[in-house]
């Protein structure tokens, strides 16, 4: 990937961060991007401490007029982007449908489904203005395939991430931008801490026939191969990353 751009947003923290730290092993400009700005720069210093390059941008990507800036910026400072990763998401709170808050509702779509149709958006709009052949992954979830008792915001919102990654692979193919999704099952980072101990024991127990949460750098591991050119044939699919759970 050397000589490749590549932005992921939520990079401070879990799935991102492996993302981000992969990428730039691999040789490719990360531009990482948080709302955590601690977090967020001291990834990006691990990054540059050991041999990569990178630069940090703070983004809150439920905020429609930002993220158009901010690729504004990355247009100007580095003049194309090849790759993108579109990770940064909640886990929100857990109700029964009848019981959802119209303002948990209304957080939850705002950051894991609008927050990467903005960054999509932008990313593609500076793909096609550098005619830059490119790679998306948008970061979906098994909520994105399985409906989650309690969890129906998060679930309905990465059902729509899916939909808008198959919707822009068919739009995007013939420009050369190849979009995908990947679909983690429960992933050791620290959105698992929303979750009860409890649900998280008897799936592992019971339902991930590998009984074991699986790695950050697993969940990377897939999205470089996704984004490099060794996964070229593959558009508009979603990588399951479970354990076998899905089996
Ligand atoms: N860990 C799992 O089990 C799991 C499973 C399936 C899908 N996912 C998805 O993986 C993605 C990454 O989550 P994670 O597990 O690494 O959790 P995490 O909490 O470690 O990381 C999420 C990152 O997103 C950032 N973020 C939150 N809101 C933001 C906003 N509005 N703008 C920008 N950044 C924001 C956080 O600051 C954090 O750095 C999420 O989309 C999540 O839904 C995680």
């Amino acid at each position: 990937m050397n000589g490749k751009v590549a932005f992921v947003s939520g990079a401070g923290s879990g799935i991102g961060k492996a993302a981000a730290i992969k990428l730039a092993k691999l040789g490719a400009t990360v531009l990482l991007s948080d709302i955590n700005d601690d977090n967020g720069k001291e990834v990006t210093q691990e990054v540059i401490t050991n041999g990569g390059t990178a630069h940090y941008y703070h983004l809150d990507v439920s905020n429609r007029e930002d993220v158009h800036s901010l690729f504004k910026n990355i247009a100007d400072e580095h003049g194309k982007l090849d790759m993108a990763v579109n990770n940064a998401g909640i886990g929100g709170s857990l109700a029964p449908i009848h019981e959802v808050k119209m303002e948990d509702w209304q957080q939850m779509m705002d950051i894991n489904l609008s927050g990467v149709f903005h960054c999509l958006q932008a990313e593609l709009q500076l793909m096609l203005n550098n005619q830059t052949p490119g790679g998306i992954v948008n970061v979906s979830s098994l909520a994105g395939l399985n409906g989650i008792p309690n969890g129906s915001p998060y679930c309905a919102a990465k059902h729509a991430v899916i939909g808008l990654t198959k919707s822009a692979a068919r739009e995007y193919a013939k420009a050369g931008i190849r979009v995908n999704s990947v679909c983690p099952g429960f992933t050791e980072t620290a959105i698992l801490n929303g979750l009860p101990q409890q649900f998280l024991d008897f799936n592992l127990n019971y339902l991930v026939p590998m009984k074991r949460l699986g790695k950050a750098e697993e969940i990377a591991n897939a999205i470089a191969w996704l984004l490099s050119d060794q996964s070229s044939f593959v558009t508009g699919h979603s990588l399951h990353l479970d354990g076998g759970l899905m089996a």
